[in-house]
């Protein structure tokens, strides 16, 4: 594998770094002593300029290549928040915090980018400028979005903008992605269910909340059987049901709460619209009322076709074209990127991180065996795309 001297070099020092990230996790918007620390090693890296505060806790380094004819600008992001989780590792930089870990590989992504930028600081072996983007609040607190929405592009000037997750699965030395669509829209709902509480001997008197919701929950499972096309992406889970106290007491009112995944914004714009007009109609057929929330979490993240290669070229400079599956199949989880790539062309990439426990789960860690591979792409992608 062509991993750099001056990169296999920083190896255990951007280990220590992820781990202090990890012993020490934050949540959401709330990452204020890990923006801090990116902030204050970009600065030691001789960044040319280090803005922080952007989409509320986010940071930007920006780093200019030895020349700037080429007037190309490319975005490269990580994540840097944790999960509300409590870690079981047992190992010795586990967090510190209770009820809160690293069970997504975030304190990895942020320390492969600060590994990069410290090398691209170093060598500016490209023409152009390479902006290094961290980013709060990618556990459902949309700070991709935020980011975007404070003028990231606009203000660093951002032609393309590319980013990585870890991937528990995929063994250590490959890289997967495809063009196109890559991770789900994630869209959350609650269906508040209003019927007419009574006494459980006497249902006549009353409207059936339970059957009313129980219901509901089978007539929305048919409109991804029945009403999208079975050629397209699509899953609805209704993961909470939530109504009555007793067995005795037909309860006045229940509650749904669940998720939609797809991956085409047609199916997603019609999904909206069937999951009202079903948990409507289903409820009005009984005598009852179904009112629906829907919110919408996170777009599709799609990765531009003409861009997808130059991601995929760049890890296969690190491990080799037989490392790197430019077809992989899209998965139905979410990424808040996907604002990122609305807003600028570019490609999210997996990286592989062996046979690990999955994102998510307590007894989750980052592999810091692939950081010299991770550290590599970015300064591969950097190098290729911006050539000195
Ligand atoms: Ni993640």
């Amino acid at each position: 594998m062509p991993i750099l001297n001056s990169i296999a070099a920083l190896h255990e020092e951007v280990t220590a770094w992820r781990r202090d990230l990890h012993a020490h996790p934050e949540l959401q918007f709330d990452v204020h002593r890990t923006a801090g620390i990116v902030a204050e090693k970009l600065k030691a890296f001789g960044c040319d300029d280090v803005v922080t505060g952007i989409g509320r806790t986010g940071v930007v380094g920006v780093i200019h290549g030895r020349a700037s004819g080429s007037g190309r600008v490319i975005g490269l992001r990580a994540d840097m928040d944790a999960l509300p989780l409590h870690e079981i590792t047992g190992l010795p930089h586990a967090s510190t915090v209770a009820g809160k870990m690293h069970a997504c590989g975030h304190d990895g992504h942020t320390a492969m980018l600060l590994g990069a930028a410290k090398y691209l600081a170093e060598t500016r072996n490209f023409d152009g400028t390479a902006i290094v983007i961290f980013q709060p609040a990618e556990e459902g607190e949309k700070g991709g979005e935020a980011m975007v929405k404070d003028g990231l592009m606009e203000r660093f000037g951002i032609q393309e903008v590319y980013g990585m997750h870890n991937a528990p699965g995929l063994p250590v030395g490959q890289f997967a992605l495809r063009p196109g669509p890559l991770l789900a829209a994630v869209d959350n709902f609650t269906i508040q269910i209003e019927g007419k509480g009574g006494h459980a001997a006497r249902p006549h008197q009353a409207v059936d909340t339970i059957l009313v919701t129980a219901q509901i929950v089978i007539a929305v499972q048919s409109i991804v059987s029945r009403n999208i096309d079975p050629l397209k992406n699509a899953v609805i889970t209704i993961g909470a049901f939530n109504g009555g106290t007793v067995g005795n007491v037909i309860p006045q009112t229940a509650e749904l709460r669940g998720t939609v995944r797809t991956h085409d914004g047609a199916v997603r714009d019609f999904i909206e619209k069937q999951l009202k007009h079903v948990a409507e109609t289903v409820a009005s057929a009984y005598g009852a009322k179904a009112t629906v929330v829907h919110e919408r979490v996170v777009p599709v993240t799609v990765n531009d076709p003409a861009h997808t290669p130059h991601a995929a070229d760049a890890a296969a400079l690190v491990v080799g074209d037989a490392g790197v599956n430019r077809d992989t199949m899209p998965i139905m989880g979410g990424e808040d990127f996907s604002y990122m790539l609305e807003a600028r062309p570019g490609a999210f990439i997996f990286i592989g991180q062996g046979d690990t426990a999955p994102v998510h789960h307590p007894a989750y860690d980052f592999n810091d065996e692939i950081i010299p591979i991770g550290v590599s792409y970015w300064a591969k992608l950097v190098e290729s795309r911006l050539p000195a």
